[in-house]
Parts: C-alpha cells; structure tokens; sequence
C-alpha cells in the first residue's frame, strides 16, 4: 500500500483520493481552501454525489484518508501525488495551467524522497513534459521525481462508481519505473490498464471526450432534420443502436451537452489543432452544433408565442444533467437570461441546483421579468403559460402529462430532453414540442380560442 497525496478536491481529486483509501492507499488530500478542509473532516462533501460522503466518512474514520490545507506534511514523503486540480477554458479555448504551475512548484520544493507525481487533470498534449522539465528546474531536493499522465473518465453523478468500476484506466509514462509504481497503485482495483506513452494518455482524453461530444452533436443534427422530414429521432435512434459498432450509449438527442468536460475539451482540442495549423473539422463541426442546440427551443417558442412579456413560464431542471448540483454549461443558463429579458416571470424548479442557480440569478425581479425558486413540479406548472423542460430528473420524468394539462393556465410544453411519448401527451391534450420528433398539436379550433395564453 502505497502513501499517496492529491492535490485538489473538485470532482477529479477528491473522488480519486476517497477511492484510493477505500482499496487501502493512505491517502492526504490537499486544498487551499480552509472552510472546505474543516468540512471535509467534519465529514462532509463539498460536491454532490453519490455514495461519496459515506465513502469519506468510513476512510476518515478508519485512519485512511486526512484532508489539509499544509501542502508540505502532504507532499514531503508522498510516494506518489496525484494533481486533479482545475484547468479552466480561457476565452480563446487553451486550458488556464496556472493551477497546476502552482501545485507543481510546491511539490519541487517541499518532495524529500523518490517520488512519482501523477497529473489527473486534463490538460493539452505535451503539458506532461512541461511539468516535468518545470518540476527539475525548481527541485531543491536531491531526489528522484517524474511525471505520468493518468486522464479521468469519471462522469458527475456516478463518479464513485465509475471510479472503482471503471472500464479503462489509462496510464502515460516515460519510464519502467514510473509504469510499474502506477500500475502497483491501481492493482488494488483490479481493472484493465492501457499503458502508453505519456502524450498519447494526455490525447486519449481529449479524443474519447470529444468523440462523444460528436456523437450527441451528431444525433442532435440528425434530430434537427428528422423534424424537417417527418422522421422521429428516438425511433432512428432505437434503429441505429442494434448496430454493436454504432452501440446504444450517446445517442440522445437534446438540447446540447453541458458540463465540465465536453464543452471545455472541444474547444481545447480545437484550439491546440490550431496552435499546430490544423483544422480539426469534425470538432468544430461538433461546437458548432452544440452552440444553436442549445437554444432551439427558446427560439422555437418564441415564434409560437410572439412575446414572453408578462407570461408565467415554467422551468424544469436547471442542472447540465440529473444528478449533480453543477450547472456549467447547462441549457438553463442560456435560456434563463433569454426569458428574463424577455419579460418573463420565471418558476424554477430543480431538485439540486436551485441554491447554485440562485447565486447567478437571485429570486426576484431580474432584468425586465422575474425569477421565482419553487420545491415541486406542480408548484412551477400552477398556472403557468409555457413550461420548458431542461433536464431529466427522475422527479420530473415522473410527472403525468395530465398534470400539464390540469394545473398549467395553458399546456404548452417545450421539451429539451424528449421525456414523454408524444402520443401521450396529445392524448392529455397538452401541446407538446421536444427535439427530433413531431410534434404534438392541439386541435386547430381550441387552438384559436385559446387567447389567454397572450394575457397572463
Ligand atoms: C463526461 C464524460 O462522460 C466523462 O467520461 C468525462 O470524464 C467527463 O465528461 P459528464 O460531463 O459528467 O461526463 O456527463 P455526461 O453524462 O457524459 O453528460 C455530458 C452532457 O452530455 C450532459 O449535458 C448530457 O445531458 C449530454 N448528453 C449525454 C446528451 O445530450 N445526450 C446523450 O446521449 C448523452
């Protein structure tokens, strides 16, 4: 078993290090942030998923995992530290490095024996190198140290069972010494190991994240023209997924994807083809895509509705995903400012984002609408002119389309994620616009009369 530090407790760093006392590594895992520490020690998780804080709580218990903000107690006789520190999209899509410079330096001047740092963070092709090259120059003791590339695939949500079930592990090295210390480090797992040269580690992340990106943003395009000729999305969908090398996963079509990783490594991997003079079509193709999806339905009911002013909208799901509090690059924060300086008074309702969604938009009036934070389903759609539908939370999945019908002021549904069966929600005779599929119309007569929906 092996002394092992991580520096950074997001998603990436803290999940790893909680798995890595669990399989029995004795683990310190370092933040700069003190109120995060003592929370942590006290048991509790700073991010919300699953089984994380019952894994904290027992390795914290047992004496295998601490949390510290002193970098040096963590790093000086660590055999291996693991980076999982942030690398955020700057405005020309390159990844900011300067998180982990820091955590770089600090490890050159505090390591006092042998050890392997392992960067978890994804980071551009070569960066690897760099930190090596950056972590001799500053090296004030007189040991051995060298740098592996092992990229994360977690997702939110499931990030713990992804960690300890996962399908690969990559492994970049640039010695035998560094390639059998890591896979001595992950045999307790006992999963499959892809071991490769340090910047092909560092290019399977980005190739396999992006490679997915394309895939939803593929279907999303399909989507758009299954519309256009009358096709059903889910139904070509169905079709295509028989197909093992096509397979079943990804194949959603949506209102675009979200999150940490996928917008952030398209445009990382775009512009580090640029840096190299290489047009990376697909990628593009794949931002491009992602970009307008994201608001097509807004623009799809702004055409239905001619204005928003005054207009009681629903808002289910404000999440990037279910089963996260996170809400980077979610829909919900592109279409929330549309309505709002639309005039439209907002009812929210998410069941883990609302305290994190209120720190950009707090309750109350907001540019030229409003925004109003409610706890269920049915209190959003009470009386409400148009719901939109954002993201596929079990709670929200669960709502019968009768309740549109019974509780909206007028059921005019717009959905992102394509959760009811467009039959059903005719037969409830709710008015029904998802992506890919036709949509579900009211009668044309009931339809004329129907002009409370311009007067809230
Ligand atoms: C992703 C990768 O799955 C993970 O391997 C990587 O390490 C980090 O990025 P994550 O961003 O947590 O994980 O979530 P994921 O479940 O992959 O979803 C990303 C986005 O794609 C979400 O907005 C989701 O709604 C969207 N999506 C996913 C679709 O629109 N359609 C799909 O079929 C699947």
């Amino acid at each position: 078993m092996y002394n092992i530090a991580v520096a950074g407790t997001g998603y990436v760093g803290l999940v790893a290090g909680v798995c890595f006392a669990e399989v029995g590594h004795q683990v310190t895992c370092v933040d700069i942030d003190e109120k995060k520490v003592s929370l942590m020690k006290s048991g509790v998780s700073p991010i919300y998923e699953a089984d994380l804080e019952e894994l904290m709580q027992k390795n914290y218990v047992a004496g295998k995992i601490d949390y510290t903000t002193d970098y040096k107690s963590a790093y000086k006789d660590a055999d291996a530290i693991f980076i999982g520190v942030g690398t955020p999209e700057q405005t020309d899509g390159s990844a900011n490095l300067s998180y982990i410079a820091t955590v770089a330096r600090q490890i050159s001047e505090t390591i006092e024996k042998d050890c392997l740092v392992v960067v978890k963070s994804t980071v551009p092709v070569g960066t690897n190198d760099k930190v090596e090259q950056f972590i001799h120059d500053f090296l004030v003791n007189d040991v051995k140290v060298e740098v592996a590339s092992n990229p994360e695939f977690l997702a939110q949500g499931s990030a713990v069972h992804d960690t300890l079930h996962a399908e690969r592990i990559i492994i970049g090295t640039e010695s035998k010494w560094a390639e059998e210390l890591l896979m001595n480090i992950y045999d307790p797992f006992n999963l499959p190991i892809v071991s490769v040269n340090r910047r092909s580690a560092e290019m399977t992340k980005y190739a396999s994240n992006d490679f997915l990106a394309l895939k939803i943003s593929y279907m999303n395009d399909i989507a758009n023209l299954c519309e256009l000729v009358g096709a059903d999305v889910q139904e070509v969908a169905k079709g295509m997924s028989f197909d093992e090398r096509i397979g079943s996963k990804f194949l959603n079509a949506g209102i675009g994807f979200g999150g940490s990783c996928f917008p952030k490594d398209t445009k990382a991997l775009d512009y580090i083809a640029r840096q190299n003079g290489y047009e990376l079509r697909t990628v593009k193709a794949a931002i491009d895509v992602n970009k307008d999806q994201k608001t097509l339905l807004y623009k799809k009911a702004s055409k239905r509705l001619i204005t928003f002013n005054g207009l009681k909208v629903a808002v289910l799901g404000l999440t990037f995903k279910p089963g996260t509090d996170d809400l980077r690059e979610a829909a919900s924060l592109e279409n929330v400012p549309l309505l709002l300086e639309h005039g439209a008074n907002i009812y929210a309702y998410d069941p883990a984002g609302t305290e994190n969604f209120a720190k950009v938009h707090p309750e109350g009036k907001d540019s030229k609408g409003s925004i109003t934070y409610v706890s269920n389903v049915e209190q959003a759609l009470n009386g409400a002119n148009v719901c939109f539908i954002f993201t596929e939370w079990g709670e929200i999945k669960a709502t019968n389309p009768e309740i549109f019908k019974e509780l909206m002021r007028t059921p005019l549904v717009y959905d992102g994620r394509n959760i009811y069966r467009v039959e059903d929600m005719q037969k409830a005779g709710v008015e029904y616009h998802s992506i890919g599929r036709k949509p579900a119309i009211r009668s044309v007569v009931k339809e004329s009369r129907n002009l409370e929906l311009y007067n809230s």
